[in-house]
C-alpha cells in the first residue's frame, strides 16, 4: 500500500469506476485522459464518491514528452491503461485512427515507462480477441482471432506485451479480457456516458426506458440460442474495477505475467436483458427485430475460473443489479454527465 498508480483513461467509463476503487483501497492515484471520450466531470464525481484526491492531467498518450515529464515528476510504481477507442463499428470506418490511439498509443506509453523504469502494467484487452469461440465458456487459451481492426488492435497489443514480457522479465503485466460490461456506481455519480448513439446494449436500453429513443433494434432473433438473441456475459463495472484491484495487487506480490478473463461465465440473451432491465424500470422496452450485424457472435461468455484461482476474484453482482444501477445513474444523469 501508498503505492501510487497511474490510471490511463482514468475519466471513462471503466476507469472511472477503478479510480473510485483503488482510491476506496487507499492507493494513491493519478489519472490521464485526452476527453475525447469522457467529461472531467467524472474526476470530481469520483473525488466526491471517495472523498480523496485524485490528481488529473489532460493527456494523450501518445504524447511521449508529457508522459515523461509526468513519470519523472511522479512517484509512479504501476499503470492500468484504459485509453484506447472502443467501438467495434467505428474501428471498421476508421482502422487508422484505431492502430494509432491503440497501437501507437500503447507503444508510445510502454517506452515512456520502460525508459524511466515503471515495470508494472495492468491492460484492457477484450473477449472480442476470442472472434467467434468454437466452445463457451471461453477460457484464456482458446484460439484467439478478431474480426474487426478494435479486436486487432488489442491483439497487436498483447502481442506487443507478451513480447516485451519475454524481452525484460523485469516487466510484470496483467492482461485482463473484459466481457461485457454493463451497469453503474450504485451512488449513480459516475456510470457509462456514451457520445451520440450507445454502442453497447444498456446505454441504448436505458435511453430507450427514458423516452430517448422510441425502440431498441434486436440485431438478429435466429441464432442457436434458447430465445433466438445473442447471448453474452454482462459483468458489473464495479465488479470489473475490483478485478483491476486485485490484478494490481498480484503483480505487487508475485513476478511474472498472466492473462484472465473478467466475466461472470453466465450468458445472457438481448431479451433476457431487456426483461431484465424492464423489471428493473418498471417501464417497457419496445423493441424491434433487425438483421444480423456482420461479425456478431451467437453466443460468448467466459470460463472465470482461472481469475478465481490467480486473483482470488469472482464477480458478485448479477444482471438485475446492473439494471438497477444502471439505471439509477441515468435518472440522475438523464444527459450525462
Ligand atoms: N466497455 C466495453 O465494452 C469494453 C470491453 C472490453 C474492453 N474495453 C476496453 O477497456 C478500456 C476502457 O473502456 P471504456 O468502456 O471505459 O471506454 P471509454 O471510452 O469510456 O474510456 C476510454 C477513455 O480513454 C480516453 N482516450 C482515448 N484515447 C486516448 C488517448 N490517445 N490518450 C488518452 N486518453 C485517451 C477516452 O477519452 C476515454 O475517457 C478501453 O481500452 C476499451 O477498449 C472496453
Amino acid at each position: 500500500m501508498g503505492h501510487t498508480i497511474l490510471v490511463t483513461g482514468a475519466s471513462g467509463y471503466i476507469g472511472s469506476h477503478t479510480c473510485a476503487c483503488l482510491l476506496e483501497a487507499g492507493w494513491q492515484v493519478i489519472g490521464i485522459d485526452n476527453l475525447s471520450n469522457s467529461s472531467a466531470r467524472a474526476i470530481g464525481r469520483i473525488e466526491q464518491i471517495t472523498d480523496r484526491a485524485l490528481p488529473f492531467q489532460a493527456i494523450d498518450v501518445r504524447d511521449h514528452t508529457a508522459l515523461t515529464k509526468l513519470l519523472q515528476r511522479e512517484p509512479i510504481s504501476a499503470v492500468i491503461h484504459f485509453a484506447g477507442l472502443k467501438a467495434v463499428g467505428e474501428s471498421v470506418t476508421r482502422p487508422l485512427d484505431y492502430y494509432d490511439n491503440n497501437l501507437c498509443g500503447s507503444v508510445s506509453l510502454l517506452r515512456a515507462l520502460h525508459q524511466q523504469g515503471v515495470r508494472k502494467l495492468v491492460f484492457s484487452s477484450s473477449a472480442t480477441v476470442y472472434g467467434d469461440p468454437a466452445t463457451v465458456p471461453v477460457a484464456e487459451d482458446a484460439p484467439t482471432g478478431a474480426t474487426n481492426p478494435y479486436g486487432r488492435s488489442k491483439l497487436m497489443v498483447e502481442q506487443v506485451l507478451a513480447d516485451l514480457a519475454q524481452a525484460d522479465p523485469e516487466w510484470r503485466i496483467a492482461t485482463l479480457r473484459y466481457f461485457n460490461p454493463a451497469g453503474a456506481h450504485e451512488s449513480g455519480l459516475i456510470g457509462e456516458d456514451p457520445r451520440g448513439v450507445p454502442n453497447n446494449l444498456m446505454p441504448y436500453i436505458a435511453q430507450v426506458a427514458a423516452g430517448r429513443r422510441p425502440h431498441l433494434a434486436v440485431f438478429g432473433d435466429d441464432y442457436p440460442t434458447a430465445d433466438g438473441t445473442g447471448v453474452r456475459d454482462y459483468i458489473h463495472v464495479s465488479d470489473l474495477a475490483r478485478g483491476h484491484l486485485a490484478a494490481l495487487e498480484r503483480l505487487f506480490r508475485v513476478s511474472g505475467s498472466f492473462t484472465v478473463n473478467l466475466g461472470t461465465g453466465q450468458g445472457a440473451s438481448v431479451l433476457q436483458a431487456v426483461a431484465a432491465f424492464e423489471r428493473a424500470c418498471g417501464r417497457s422496452i419496445p423493441t424491434r427485430t433487425a438483421p444480423r450485424r456482420p461479425g456478431d457472435v451467437a453466443t460468448c461468455y467466459a470460463s472465470p475460473a482461472r481469475a478465481a484461482e490467480l486473483l482470488d476474484w469472482r464477480a458478485q453482482r448479477d444482471l438485475a443489479q446492473m439494471c438497477a444501477d444502471h439505471w439509477r445513474w441515468q435518472q440522475m444523469n438523464p444527459d450525462g454527465y
